[in-house]
């Protein structure tokens, strides 16, 4: 097969973790056969340097034109500490995701046996864990109106959703639970907001049409003490966006580092492929990031295009890290290797499981 990948490597530790994720997507098009075309387009705060914006038109027309996205992180300090910059890195990703189409972000969280101890939480609590987290992405109030009043002193963010937006995620979270442990659990907060309530209802009746998946409804407060209670419940969470923005991360704990957790966002014509983690940037250059949600986002990259044996080729590889201990300091602060050591090993047995060594 051959695609043509836009990459969007952005800020911080963006660029190195997405350069192993490369590695590991240029093993498996030797292995296999396929030709996979890289090409880079600006995006975040290094865009905003080079060009004043977080989303140049180039990058924009780059991942329409091109088969997928992959998108490393954004954001930087200075940012972050000053409310009232009007350019703001982030801008850049929420725009890409809104003018893609890119509705769905899924999100797996699950609890790997070679690294259950590695959790903060205990073992017989996380054990058995597989979630599937489906969080609306380009709805709610993360888009809504944002209004400052003339003296600054009063601000809102309008939520609000529409019931199309709803079903088009409602529809590909039951499908996913039909192929899965057909559960799937409606996170929000119906007894407060209107938008929950309307979740709700949207969701019940669209329930009607996969009988096969049994629905159920948890407020996000008790959502989010059920994940740490007792986190395999779940099979797949159905959540709007800022719900699902918060949950995600909390979920990250189960599988001791949020530097494992890979997302696809999905919409009707684009795909994008990101590691739920930020830009982190006082690990920037340092070599100490965990490149493995950044290559796991890869290996959705292949499912989602149905190469699922290259999917599990890296996925086989991952594993394999985890079980030598072969890995970044957020999980083996003792012994730890670089974020390129880590790339390498896992892109070396990519391409020869049998004798891949660390060098
Ligand atoms: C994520 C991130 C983004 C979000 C930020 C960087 C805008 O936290 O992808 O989870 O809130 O969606
Ligand atoms: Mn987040």
């Amino acid at each position: 097969m051959k695609l043509d990948i836009a990459v969007l490597s952005g800020d911080g530790i963006g660029p190195e973790v997405t350069a192993q994720a490369i590695k590991a997507l240029e093993a498996i098009a030797h292995n296999f056969d396929h030709s996979f075309i890289f090409k880079e387009g600006l995006v975040g705060a290094i865009a905003i340097d080079k060009t004043g914006n977080p989303l140049p038109d180039e990058t924009l027309e780059l991942c329409v034109q091109t088969d997928a996205v992959l998108f490393g992180a954004i954001g930087a300090p200075k940012y972050d500490n000053d409310p009232s910059a009007a350019v703001r890195p982030e801008q850049g990703l929420l725009k890409l995701r809104k003018e893609l189409g890119l509705y769905a972000n899924i999100r797996p969280v699950k609890a790997y046996p070679t690294l259950i101890d590695k959790s903060p939480l205990k073992r017989e609590i996380i054990e058995g864990t597989d979630i599937s987290i489906y969080r609306e992405l380009t709805g709610g109030i993360y888009f809504g109106k944002k209004e400052l009043s003339d003296d600054g002193n009063i601000a809102s963010d309008l939520c609000e959703y529409s019931r199309e937006e709803i079903e088009r995620i409602a529809h590909l979270a039951f499908k996913a639970a039909q192929k899965r442990r057909k559960k799937l659990t409606l996170v929000d907060k119906a007894n407060v907001l209107e938008s929950s309530r309307l979740w709700r209802k949207v969701v019940t009746e669209i329930a009607t049409a996969y009988s096969d998946v049994t629905l159920d409804f948890l407020f996000v407060d008790n959502a989010a003490m059920q994940m740490i209670l007792n986190p395999s419940q779940f099979d797949v969470i159905l959540t709007e966006n800022m719900f699902g923005d918060i949950i995600s991360d909390e979920a990250s704990v189960i599988g001791g580092s949020i530097g494992l957790l890979a997302s696809a966002s999905i919409g009707n014509t684009c795909c994008m492929f990101e590691p739920i983690h930020g830009s982190y940037p006082q690990a920037t250059g340092k070599g100490i990031a965990n490149p493995i949600a950044a290559i796991l986002s890869a290996a959705m990259l292949l499912e989602h295009f149905n190469l699922l044996g290259e999917a599990n080729a890296i996925r086989d590889a991952v594993e394999k890290a985890l079980e030598l201990n072969l890995t970044t300091s957020d999980l083996n602060p003792s012994n730890p290797l670089t974020t390129e050591k880590v790339g390498d090993f896992i892109a070396d047995y990519i391409l020869n499981p049998e004798d891949s060594n660390i060098n």
